[in-house]
Formats: structure tokens, sequence, C-alpha cells
């Protein structure tokens, strides 16, 4: 399992990191199955959200890590707040400071690692954010800060205000989500993929040390489902077979090794629950594909090159 270092920090992270959005469907003796896979095959790093599961995930998640091989100081666990279900985001400083106290409950931690803000809130007050991440790094609840679905602007508006780095923005990235990448193919172009909907959010996160962690490596846009053995990506899991033959590793090995190869150093946030496809997803850290296999994979999702 190759490391990372996540942002500007010394912190080693697996560079693929194990997202526990799911976990709500497991029994807490699966999601010990599940976590212990995981640890045995590298991985140190764990995502999580308030709303995941409407907090379910967060109780099996820390019901299960009690259980497992590794102590405490040896897991980096990171939760996300700032979104009430169904009514609002809140950024207050009264809905943060509680929504951590939650978290820590929930998960029966008494430190977070990382915290994200989950979306971006419209009437976020940055002042008030960054009164609310003082207290909470005070008083020893949560490590570092950062962001989640954040466009470049919204993560230096509120940087601008914090006396903590943003270390992370968390981003839908994969084989058959590439928005982040496809604009700058077609810079100075009037076709659809030209259209830049994020702003620079690769490069902007180069240049000021935050790692982008890949959400959903395996999923199509907007929640429909994975592209993985899909008839309807037909041309892709074809590209995909044919280097999993030659590197002798799963498909989805191959798809995390597609976002690996970026320079950005991406972490990938896996969701699978199944140990088997975590096996097979992990396979993908260390393998270094090459210039073209990287192009030929992007081009046999459907996309062009001008
Ligand atoms: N910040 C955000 O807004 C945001 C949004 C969404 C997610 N996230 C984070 O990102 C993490 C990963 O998201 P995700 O779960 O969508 O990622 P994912 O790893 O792309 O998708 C996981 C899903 O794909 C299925 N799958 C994986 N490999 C498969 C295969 N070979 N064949 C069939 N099905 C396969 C899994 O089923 P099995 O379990 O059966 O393998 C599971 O249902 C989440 O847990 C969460 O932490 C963040």
């Amino acid at each position: 399992m190759k490391l990372v270092n996540l942002g500007n920090t010394n912190w080693s992270v697996s560079n693929i990191a194990l997202g526990t959005w799911r976990m709500n469907k497991l029994t807490v003796d699966q999601a010990v199955k599940t976590i212990e896979t995981a640890i045995d095959q590298g991985i140190n790093f764990f995502d999580s959200s308030d709303v995941y599961g409407r907090s379910e995930s967060e109780k099996i998640f820390g019901q299960a890590i009690k259980q497992v091989s590794k102590s405490r100081d040896e897991l980096f666990i990171q939760t996300k707040g700032g979104i009430i279900s169904h009514q609002r985001y809140d950024f207050s400083k009264q809905h943060l400071i509680q929504a951590v106290d939650n978290s820590l409950m929930r998960l029966d931690v008494d430190y977070l690692d990382s915290y994200l803000l989950h979306r971006p809130d419209p009437l976020m007050e940055p002042d008030e954010v960054a009164e609310a991440f003082d207290d909470l790094q005070k008083a020893g609840k949560v490590r570092h800060f950062g962001v989640s679905n954040f466009n470049p602007q919204q993560v230096s508006l509120l940087q601008n205000s914090l006396n903590q780095k943003i270390l992370v923005n968390q981003l839908q990235f994969s084989l058959m989500h590439t928005g982040m990448i496809d604009h700058g193919i077609h810079t100075n172009m009037t076709d659809n993929r030209s259209v830049n909907h994020d702003g620079e959010l690769i490069e902007y996160s180069r240049r000021k040390n935050i790692t982008i962690q890949a959400w959903s490596p395996f999923q199509y846009s907007n929640y429909a489902g994975v592209f993985i053995d899909d008839p309807k990506a037909e041309n892709l899991n074809q590209e995909l077979q044919k280097l999993a033959d030659k590197y002798q590793v799963s498909k989805n090995a191959i798809a995390v090794a597609w976002i690996l190869r970026h320079p950005a150093n991406f972490q990938v946030l896996i969701g699978t629950m199944n140990p088997e496809h975590i096996i097979d997803s992990i396979a993908g850290s260390d393998i270094q594909l090459s210039r073209q296999e990287w192009y030929d994979l992007y081009l046999s999702a459907g996309n062009d090159l001008p």
C-alpha cells in the first residue's frame, strides 16, 4: 500500500481510504470483518459523515473499531458535518460544535483526526466557522480540518478567515465522472466538455497543497450506479479487463490505479463493504499505469481529445 502525505502535513496516510457511507447496512460483526480486511491490506484512514445512514454508519463504525486489531492512535478517523438532511446546510458555530460532539459520541472516540464541511453552505459566515474550528481544536476534539464539494473560490474565502490550513477537499472523481479534467483538455473550445463546472479544482488544490479525496471511484455521475461490469460501459470494461489481465489484478484495481496515476496525488475513497472487493480494489494502490494506458482508459470511457 502506497502512502500519501495529507495536505502539507507529515501524516503518511494510505493512498486508498475506506468510506463508511454504506456501513449502516452491516451488522457490527460484519463491519469488524470489513474494517479488519481493510487494515490487513494497509488502509489506515477511514471516512464517515453524520448523515450516512441517518447517523447509523457512524455508530456501527464506532462500535466496530473497538474490536479491530489496531488501536485508536494507529487509525486516522475523519467525519463530516454541516448538513441537516432534507432541511438545510448549517455552518453556524452552534451547529458545527454540536455536530462534532454528536459525532464523537456516536463514534465513541475522544477526538477526530480530520473534520470536513460536507457541502458548501451558501449562508456560510467564514469568521463564524473560524471560531467554531478554533474552539474545536483548542478543546482537543478535532486535529485538522477540510472541506468537501467546495470550489476553489469557496475554499479560498473560508481559508482567508481560518487559523488552520484546509488540508482536504473531498470531490467526486472516477473514470465515469471526469469533469475536473475534461474542461482543461477542452480549454478554448465551445463543446460541452469545455464547460467548467467547478473552477480549476485540481490546479488550485495542487498549488495550495490540498489533498483531493476522490469519492465514488467506481460510480457514474449523479448516483447512477457502478460502472464495473456494467454492459452500458462496454468499451471501458473491455479496456479495464485488458489492463487487469496485463497487471494480473481486478478491474476495480485498474479503476483505482487510473485515479492514482494523476500527478495531483489523490487519495481514493472506496466505499465497498465487501471484503473481496476491498482486496481487489487495493491492488490498484501500487500499479503505475503508463501514460498511454491512462489515456486509453480515459478515451474508452467515452471521452475525446481535441
Ligand atoms: N463527500 C461527499 O459528498 C461524498 C459522497 C459520496 C460518498 N462519499 C464518500 O466516498 C466513499 C465511497 O463512495 P462510494 O461508496 O460511492 O464508492 P464506490 O467504491 O465507488 O462504490 C461502492 C459501491 O460499489 C459497489 N462495488 C464496488 N466494486 C464492485 C464490483 N466489482 N462489482 C459490483 N459492485 C461493486 C459496492 O458494492 P459492494 O459493497 O457489494 O462491494 C458499493 O455498493 C463513501 O463511503 C463516503 O465515505 C463522499
